[in-house]
């Protein structure tokens, strides 16, 4: 396969170019283009990437890539997106992986039934941790969901928001809500199914951003149980952080910035009391750490079988939804339902709806 890297910024030589690297044997990186010719051009010489460019388009001519790393600011997510699947190409996006539902629906209309697709980085379902948790959950061997906790609470200071495009809803779509927590909340989805009600609140408390620097949420879901999410820039001790209590056994993944399986913790019910199948929860046949590299090698998979990639299609919306709720109800002050957000509405168009915090 012939990749290319779009954007040649942090995340990009960070955690994209390793994770093609670790996959060499497969993909290989043909091209990479940014608006900042001397950054594209650096970036291709110090990873010995044959071509540099500019424009998009020319490269998508040129290059003809089966797969796009889309790794720019939020707000040109959509049109690249679209412009990549237009060409043939598959994509992979970083999150967040448009400005709102309606930039969401536009750009994967471009998708074809047999592909090309469009896949958003969301790194954390990919991590043995989480996959031996959704097979011990689908195995209905943690027993009913009743209670979870999906806590993002991080310290970004006012120069992170220096950059021109964050903290503002017209480049980033959000605050910590849509650039921070999304991965957990994509998590705490991923684990527990359909959302259907959130009731919210946010706050503009201590930065100088025009969106909110704080979010908190409930959550209930389909199946009933109960989740609180917080979404914070302001927490001095930092950490990502994701509670589960079953009938069976309470579930706890603490970490930052990716996990491995020493992150994640057990304890049984009291009235558990077969130490085997408390070890079998306890114990996992891979170690693989949640990271841009497993999400890579699931979607080069789902690439070569020919099939649909986890994280795109409605895969890649419901968290982009649950969001997009989540601030009608914060800025509304009323809970809103999975569904009510329709395409008349303005929270549908725009993640704030037009409104100020
Ligand atoms: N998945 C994660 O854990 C994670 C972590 C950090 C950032 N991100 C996401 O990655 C994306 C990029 O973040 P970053 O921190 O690397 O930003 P960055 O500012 O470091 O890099 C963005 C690059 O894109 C280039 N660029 C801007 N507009 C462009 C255009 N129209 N065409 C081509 N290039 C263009 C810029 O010149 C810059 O080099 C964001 O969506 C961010 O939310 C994801």
């Amino acid at each position: 396969m012939r990749a290319a890297i779009v954007g040649t910024g942090g995340i990009a030589g960070i955690c994209h170019l390793p994770a093609l690297r670790a996959e060499a044997h497969r993909v290989r990186v043909v091209a990479a283009v940014d608006v900042d010719a001397e950054r594209a051009k650096d970036f291709c010489a110090a990873h010995d990437i044959p071509a540099a460019y500019t424009d998009l388009g020319e490269m998508l001519a040129e290059a003809r890539p089966d797969l796009v790393h889309v790794c720019t600011p939020p707000h040109v997510h959509a049109a690249q997106v679209r412009a990549c699947l237009e060409a043939g190409a598959w994509v992979l996006c970083e999150k967040p992986p448009a400005l709102s539902l309606a930039e969401y629906d536009a750009m994967t209309a471009a998708e074809r039934d047999d592909g090309p697709y469009a896949a958003v980085v969301y790194q954390h379902r990919f991590g043995s941790g989480a996959r031996h948790l959704r097979r011990l959950v689908t195995d209905g061997e943690l027993g009913r969901p009743l209670v979870a906790v999906c806590l993002t609470t991080w310290h970004r200071d006012q120069a992170y928001f220096n950059v021109p495009w964050r903290g503002r809803w017209d480049t980033e779509g959000g605050g910590p809500t849509m650039g921070h927590g999304i991965h957990q909340m994509d998590l705490l989805l991923a684990t527990l199914g359909d959302w259907a009600e959130v009731r919210a609140m946010a706050g503009r408390l201590a930065r100088d951003v025009a969106t909110e620097d704080v979010s908190v949420a409930s959550v209930r879901f389909e199946n009933g149980a109960l989740a609180s999410v917080v979404n914070s820039v302001l927490s001095p001790r930092e950490e990502s952080r994701l509670r589960f209590d079953f009938t069976e056994a309470t579930v706890e993944l603490s970490h930052l910035y990716g996990y491995a399986n020493a992150d994640w913790t057990y304890t049984p019910a009291p009235h558990v009391t077969d130490e085997a199948r408390v070890a079998a929860w306890r114990t996992q046949d891979q170690d693989l750490p949640s990271s841009h590299a497993a999400l890579l090698a699931d979607l080069l998979d789902a690439y070569e079988r020919g099939d649909r990639p986890q994280t795109s299609g409605a895969g890649g919306r419901q968290t982009l939804e649950l969001i997009a709720a989540l601030y009608k109800s914060a800025l509304t002050g009323r809970p809103v339902r999975r569904g009510d957000i329709d395409g008349t509405d303005p929270f549908y168009r725009e993640m704030n709806g037009g409104m100020d915090l």
